[in-house]
């Protein structure tokens, strides 16, 4: 009987719900990873909300025919979050209104010819795991973040690790001593986002009820950590979700993350190839930080201040404290350009590339690793303070600025540590250390790699549902 890369040849039958939590961080992975399930022969339906479906610019002439959106309304087809009043209003609304109209989805797709035969959702919207259940379908927890980030949370929840902290660090089996600094603001912080850190701990309420745990990561990345969650909570690393044209060319032209929600600027990639080969620092914040003026003017007088060419992400720049004078003050340095928003994984592959300032999201970290591209970590919040960690101290291909002065990083501070991982010898080693994580990436998407592996056991088990 003929295979799919490692799979019976039945799951072509197979199709499966994706239902991302409705944020370009979370969308981003959830697409990546459809498109590879489609090369395994399973039919995947991505389901959004309306009001994405009204702002995001898709590529769909890149997204294989198996793949296929279908967009319900969480309530706020007009604004989407920033509709609703505030986080608990917006969460308890899509609680509501989504899961009756995911059941009627569900029963639209029942009643066709094409059945649901799995779930995979975002924890964020545990919901969701309840719903498939009530149609007997499987279900499959997809984590967006690193393994160590829901491990802690894990710990959290279950009562393992209690809030708040009272000492300095933390010792976890499997994870690093952290400092309080190091952990998840939910974790380190848990009052002073209440709503969120009860988002992030629901993501365990009913995790016993999944079929499946999925991980965007892979296992030489965080061995550790997943070797350890495993005897609590078993789980599978399927990451990194990246493109395969940046990692095992599974499919030559898949080179995007195909879905958008703000307008991409693709000017940049011709600046960009005008410039010599690592040379250029690469500065973006992902989809949601919003620093405050002052902050903003540090971070560009620090680039400025290195001396070295910069392109810098400030997506609709408007709302986001870049008054008018400092973006002229960069453009009269001859060395910076600002755009609305790139595509990430076509600069960080340009050879023009030398160093990424970044949030530390997870996917820009992941994107970073997988490209070798060091990094300077300026983490804000959420898990993306625990990235910065294993940025600097497990994986050693970055460093994480620390010198702040009434809440703010210095443009001392952004200078002297881009100049460490652009000049220095230890940069020289970070690189080095980068080039290494890439190879292990490709190692785990490739045919036999763990993360392959793991996609095939999961959609064999589509097959004995
Ligand atoms: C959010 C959280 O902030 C992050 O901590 C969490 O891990 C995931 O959800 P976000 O802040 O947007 O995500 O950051 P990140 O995870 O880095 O995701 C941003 C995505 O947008 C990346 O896939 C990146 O490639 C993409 N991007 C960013 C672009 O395509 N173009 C840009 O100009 C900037």
């Amino acid at each position: 009987k003929r295979t799919v890369r490692g799979c019976s040849s039945s799951n072509s039958n197979k199709h499966v719900l994706m239902i991302p939590y409705p944020s370009q961080g979370h969308l981003n992975p959830m697409l990546q990873f459809s498109k590879r399930l489609s090369t395994k022969g399973v039919k995947v339906t991505m389901v959004t909300t309306i009001f994405i479906s009204k702002t995001m610019h898709l590529k769909s002439s890149s997204l294989p025919s198996t793949l296929q959106f279908d967009f319900i309304s969480d309530g706020y087809d007009q604004g989407g979050f920033a509709q609703a009043n505030n986080i608990s209003t917006y969460l308890s609304h899509m609680e509501t209104i989504g899961s009756n109209n995911l059941k009627e989805l569900i029963k639209k797709y029942n009643f066709s010819n094409d059945p649901i035969d799995c779930v995979i959702y975002d924890p964020l919207i545990y919901w969701v795991l309840d719903v498939a259940k009530e149609f007997g379908l499987l279900g499959a927890a997809f984590f967006t973040q690193m393994s160590g980030v829901n491990y802690i949370y894990y710990y959290v929840h279950h009562g393992l690790l209690k809030l708040p902290i009272s000492s300095m660090t933390i010792s976890i089996q499997g994870l690093p001593l952290l400092d309080i600094k190091d952990t998840p603001s939910f974790v380190n912080d848990p009052g002073f986002y209440p709503a969120y850190y009860e988002l992030v701990m629901n993501q365990f309420s009913n995790i016993h009820k999944a079929d499946v745990i999925l991980v965007n990561s892979f296992y030489k990345l965080e061995d550790k950590v997943v070797d350890s969650m495993s005897k609590l909570c078993p789980i599978l690393t399927i990451g990194p979700t990246v493109p395969s044209f940046y990692l095992d060319k599974e499919i030559p032209n898949d080179k995007d993350n195909d879905l958008n929600l703000f307008q991409l600027d693709s000017s940049a990639i011709n600046w960009l190839n005008t410039k010599p080969e690592g040379s250029v620092i690469y500065v973006s914040f992902g989809s949601m930080v919003c620093f405050s003026i002052e902050q903003m003017k540090e971070i560009a007088l620090g680039l400025i201040g290195s001396g070295l060419n910069f392109l810098w992400v400030v997506p609709n720049m408007e709302g986001k404290n870049i008054s008018k004078e400092l973006v002229e003050e960069i453009s009269l340095s001859g060395k910076g350009l600002v755009v609305n928003w790139i595509p990430q994984l076509e600069v960080l592959s340009n050879k023009a590339i030398g160093c990424f300032v970044t949030h530390c999201g997870w996917n820009s970290t992941l994107e970073a690793l997988c490209l070798g591209v060091p990094m300077v970590a300026i983490p804000q919040w959420t898990d993306q303070p625990m990235n910065a960690k294993f940025v600097e101290d497990v994986w050693k291909v970055g460093i994480r600025v620390l010198v702040y002065e009434n809440g703010i990083v210095t443009r001392e501070e952004i200078e002297s540590c881009i100049r460490e991982v652009m000049e220095s010898e230890h940069g020289r080693e970070m690189r080095i250390n980068a080039k290494k994580w890439r190879e292990l990436a490709i190692e785990a998407v490739s045919l036999g790699g763990s993360s392959d592996n793991n996609i095939n056991e999961f959609v064999n088990s589509l097959n004995r549902s």
